[in-house]
């Protein structure tokens, strides 16, 4: 066997939702605006005690049980995320660690919202290589420690969630990943801090340039993910892009002629989930089953670097 696929997707998000009409008085928005604008009609939150780490295990626990798989058959843990507090150990040692997983390889990786994608092909890369037999590959985001809760150009836009993963050997079914950055325009999305010990570090982006990108340079790179799995745009059964605005989302499925598939626009509920966004809204089409077992679907990141990676997978 040469390749591998993804055999189930779970996902978990807090019980919290903030609508929109909860922000609107504090901030000078309107839920009109933030409809209007970016597509969300509300988010979930996570409570301050509920960490990433604690996420990512809920999300990964869903994933292993639709898979049939149990702990002892994972053999790798990556977890794609930007905003985990603590740095060591790693997220992906920790959710092991919950989850009885007892020697695997595991590590994070940050490619911010393009990071499942990104973390996708390297579980792929390493089954094909032969050094993990079956992986659980998890995206997780806790924005909500990170916005200016003030700021509205920013703070409406996000949500908290994790979704996760599993993948094994398989003859084929997780097409190639085309992948890069450009950054020439690392400034535009940025969760920095003024140095070490000037704490919090704090979101920011430069809104109409990541849109006017996002717009304009995806979709010939989202053709290139297509064009490497032998897939037709038009023979999609779905596109799952990165949740960040529902114009961005069916601008790039529009451009890139995908006419006959499901285009997942969860960030509706959900908001911006980050790394999340792709699986989570992947896990919910599955679950409804909006998208036929064995379909093609596209799945595309991009954010902050500013990053891409797509592929073409098998829905499972
Ligand atoms: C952020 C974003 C929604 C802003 O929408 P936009 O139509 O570009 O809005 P602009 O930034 O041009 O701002 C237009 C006006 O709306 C205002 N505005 C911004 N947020 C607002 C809000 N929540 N409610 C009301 N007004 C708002 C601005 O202050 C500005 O007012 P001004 O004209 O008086 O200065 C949009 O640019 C976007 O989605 N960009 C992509 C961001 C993204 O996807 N980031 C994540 C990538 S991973």
């Amino acid at each position: 066997m040469t390749g591998s696929t993804a055999i189930s997707f779970g996902h978990y998000q807090p019980n919290r939702t903030v609508t929109n009409d909860e922000l609107a008085d504090r901030l000078g928005t309107s839920d009109a605006w933030i409809r209007e604008r970016v597509g969300v009609h509300s988010r979930r939150v996570a409570a301050p005690g509920e960490s990433v780490a604690d996420m990512a295990t809920a999300a990964a626990e869903a994933a292993l049980r639709r898979s049939g798989c149990s702990a002892a058959d994972v053999d790798l843990v990556i977890v794609a995320t930007c905003t985990a507090f603590d740095q060591m150990p790693s997220v992906a040692c920790r959710v092991a660690e919950r989850l009885g997983i007892t020697a695997p390889g595991a590590f994070d990786l940050n490619a911010a919202c393009s990071g499942f994608s990104y973390a996708l092909a390297a579980a792929d890369h390493a089954i094909r290589a032969d050094a993990a037999a079956r992986a659980i590959v998890i995206g997780v985001d806790k924005m909500s420690d990170f916005l200016d809760w003030t700021d509205r150009s920013t703070c409406v836009i996000f949500g908290d969630a994790a979704a996760a993963a599993v993948v094994e050997h398989a003859p084929a079914g997780i097409g190639p990943v085309v992948w890069g950055s450009a950054p020439a325009k690392r400034h535009c999305i940025t969760l920095e801090t003024a140095g070490p010990g000037a704490l919090p570090a704090v979101f920011r982006q430069e809104g109409q340039a990541v849109f006017r990108w996002a717009t304009t340079a995806l979709a010939p790179i989202a053709l290139r993910a297509c064009r490497r799995a032998g897939v037709d745009p038009a023979d999609l059964g779905g596109v799952v892009t990165h949740q960040a605005n529902v114009r961005i989302i069916q601008a790039l499925a529009r451009k890139i002629g995908a006419i006959g598939a499901v285009v997942a626009t969860d960030v509706t509920e959900s908001g911006n989930t980050s790394a999340a966004s792709i699986p989570l809204a992947l896990s919910k089409l599955i679950e409804r089953r909006e998208i036929a077992a064995d379909a093609p679907v596209l799945l595309f990141g991009f954010g902050a670097g500013l990053t891409y990676a797509g592929q073409v997978i098998n829905c499972p």
